[in-house]
């Protein structure tokens, strides 16, 4: 049997300069069936931003996140709205948006939600097809599938609304050969290149509204086919204070992965309470982002100014803590040293770390994540990371 990622490109066929082996380590694949498949996902297209300024927030993740300039549209090249710059690390790409003219719609939304991800495009091999299941399943269609095209070729696609202002677009993208979409032009980084950082993204988590988490477990099951991964409630991550409750829902093969997030009730204000606050309502709180260093992807972001969240000493020298992780890649000690958390389930281990809020609103934030057979989602490190958080939540004033 021929194993593939989506109906046209078989699993053998590297993606990007990132190999399918390597892949199936970095964000762990399973096998799946695609005929039995009502809206087959092949893979994460691009995660959209918008941005107060495009400009700079694209610098930022070239320079600190190690990302490279691959495309762009705006003003010169015809784009009067906005610009809109397209940076690509392995097989993640990110596209960031930002308003040019006085009345585009893109300062509306930026005015309301600050900086964040107004897109998860998901690559599709066939855009019709999954859009009438999504209308027979009662989802939003936000635009009806339609060619877009340029001298590069046609780009087929459309998009279904998700929670909040969400949306994901769907793109066949197989009769095109430029740089990104029609009308974008290739563009390479005036930002010297420095080391990879990152090969894919692992997963985008949702924070939705109180009471909302099974309603879009229900979207993504019955609009789009996913299935359940895990769940997380009551003990796993509730701390003194906040709490949450999340499930994770993936495509079949496990490449693209949504954990959703509702806030539960507890002694003080949630960690997603306050992103709903601060966002204006649901949307995408954070992205984790597949490495196959985690060290020396830490260590090159830490030199670029990234901050992540701290993890006290008692962390790693709880005895608990080697007795239940075992043999890992990388010695405690520089784990410690580098504030890096690991845990262990019965398919192995990963290794993990996440950023502080990157933007001026405490919304969107990053994990960095290296996972060595684990499909977990670092359920042994919710109570350390979330006390962590906590703090930061106090100091903002927001607990
Ligand atoms: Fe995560």
């Amino acid at each position: 049997m021929t194993e593939t990622l989506g109906h046209d490109r078989p699993l053998d066929r590297p993606i990007d300069d990132v190999s399918l082996d390597q892949l199936r380590q970095l964000v762990g694949l399973v096998e799946h069936d695609e005929s039995k498949d009502p809206f087959p996902v092949r893979a994460m297209d691009a995660i959209v931003f918008v941005a107060g300024n495009a400009t700079q927030t694209a610098w930022f993740y070239q320079v600190a996140f190690g990302m490279r300039l691959v495309a762009y549209s705006g003003p010169e090249t015809g784009n009067r709205d906005h610009k809109s710059f397209v940076l690509k690390s392995g097989s993640a790409r990110f596209v960031i948006n930002g308003g040019v003219a006085p009345d585009s719609p893109l300062h509306d939304h930026h005015r309301k939600h600050g900086d964040g991800v107004v897109d998860l495009a998901l690559e599709v091999a066939d855009v019709d097809r999954c859009v009438e299941h999504a209308r027979a399943q009662g989802a939003t269609i936000l635009e009806e599938p339609h060619d877009v095209s340029d001298e590069h070729g046609t780009v087929r696609r459309a998009a279904i609304a998700t929670y909040g202002e969400t949306r994901h677009s769907l793109v066949d993208r197989s009769r095109y050969q430029g740089p990104y979409l029609p009308g974008y032009v290739e563009k390479t980084s005036t930002v010297p290149a420095g080391k990879r950082l990152f090969q894919a993204v692992d997963h985008c988590v949702g924070n939705v509204e109180l009471g909302r988490m099974d309603h879009w477990v229900d979207f993504y099951n019955r609009v789009m086919g996913f299935v359940n991964m895990a769940e997380f409630i009551g003990d796993d991550i509730a701390t003194d204070y906040s709490a949450l409750m999340s499930k994770v829902v993936s495509n079949g093969n496990h490449r693209v992965k949504f954990p959703l997030n509702e806030p539960a009730i507890a002694k003080k204000k949630s960690q997603i309470d306050e992103y709903l606050e601060f966002y204006d309502g649901a949307g995408c709180q954070h992205i984790a982002l597949a490495t196959g260093d985690i060290v020396a992807t830490v260590v090159a972001m830490r030199e670029a100014g990234v901050e992540f969240l701290d993890t006290p000493d008692s962390y790693y020298d709880d005895p608990e803590l080697r007795a239940r992780i075992g043999e890992v890649r990388v010695p405690i000690e520089v784990l410690k040293e580098h504030r890096i958390l690991v845990d262990r389930d019965e398919d192995g281990y990963l290794l993990q770390i996440f950023t502080k809020p990157i933007g001026d609103r405490p919304t969107v934030f990053y994990e960095l994540i290296e996972r060595h057979g684990s499909l977990g989602f670092g359920k042994g490190n919710f109570k350390a990371l979330f006390e962590a958080i906590e703090r930061e939540q106090d100091r903002r004033g927001n607990l």
